[in-house]
């Protein structure tokens, strides 16, 4: 039991849910991009941190194309739940893309606005081909329409933390994604 149980109203993943999906996922990447020569991981920090992480490791165990590990930190949230619509960049790539296959590791699609502006941004660095694996996404929240080839879970509007997600940089490391308890949020 983590101190965090007692703050969570309801899992709606469990840990072998991400698991199986997360492998899924990777499968299909993996049969999709079996005939190049690399593929280039950009992760968008914080939230991605714990999928980046296992996704990789299983497109290495699955026999899939060689990768790079990429990380950048852009900001379209502040503190709380809400979207304030500008996308601003904290981190950038370290490394040049240009010709290169990336896949933008992303935690969630909410109102895809962020994930809109990232891929304009990537193709303007002449990336050879973007595609998009979101671990979840909110399909009613969208705003923007946003090509995400990957999907691993539609979910409900509602905020959830936990595998990386956070709610004021916390519950990052809860094994599951879950929704909060309301007391929560008036603490
Ligand atoms: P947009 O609206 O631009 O937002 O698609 C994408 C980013 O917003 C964050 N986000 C969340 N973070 N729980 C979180 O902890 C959520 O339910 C949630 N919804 C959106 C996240 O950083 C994502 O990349
Ligand atoms: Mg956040």
């Amino acid at each position: 039991m983590g101190w965090y149980d007692a703050d969570i109203d309801r899992v709606i993943i469990t840990e072998e849910e991400l698991r199986g999906k997360t492998a899924e996922l990777a499968k299909q990447v993996a049969a999709d991009y079996a005939s190049v020569d690399g593929l280039l991981l950009v992760c968008v920090l914080k939230g991605a941190v714990m999928f980046m992480a296992d996704f990789s490791r299983e497109l290495g165990k699955i026999g899939g194309p060689p990768v790079e590990l990429e990380f950048m930190a852009v900001s379209s949230y502040g503190q709380g739940t809400t979207s304030s619509g500008v996308v601003r960049i904290l981190k950038d790539l370290d490394r040049d893309i240009a010709g290169k296959h990336v896949i933008v590791v992303e935690d969630i699609v909410d109102s895809g606005l962020t994930l809109s502006w990232l891929l304009k941004y990537l193709e303007s660095r002449s990336a050879k081909s973007v595609d998009v694996v979101a671990l979840f996404r909110k399909p009613e929240a969208i705003k923007v329409p946003v090509p995400v080839k990957y999907v691993g879970f539609d979910i409900p509007t509602e905020f959830v933390v936990g595998y990386g997600l956070d709610y004021s940089e916390r519950y990052r490391e809860v094994p599951y994604v879950g929704i909060l308890k309301p007391e929560v949020y008036q603490r």
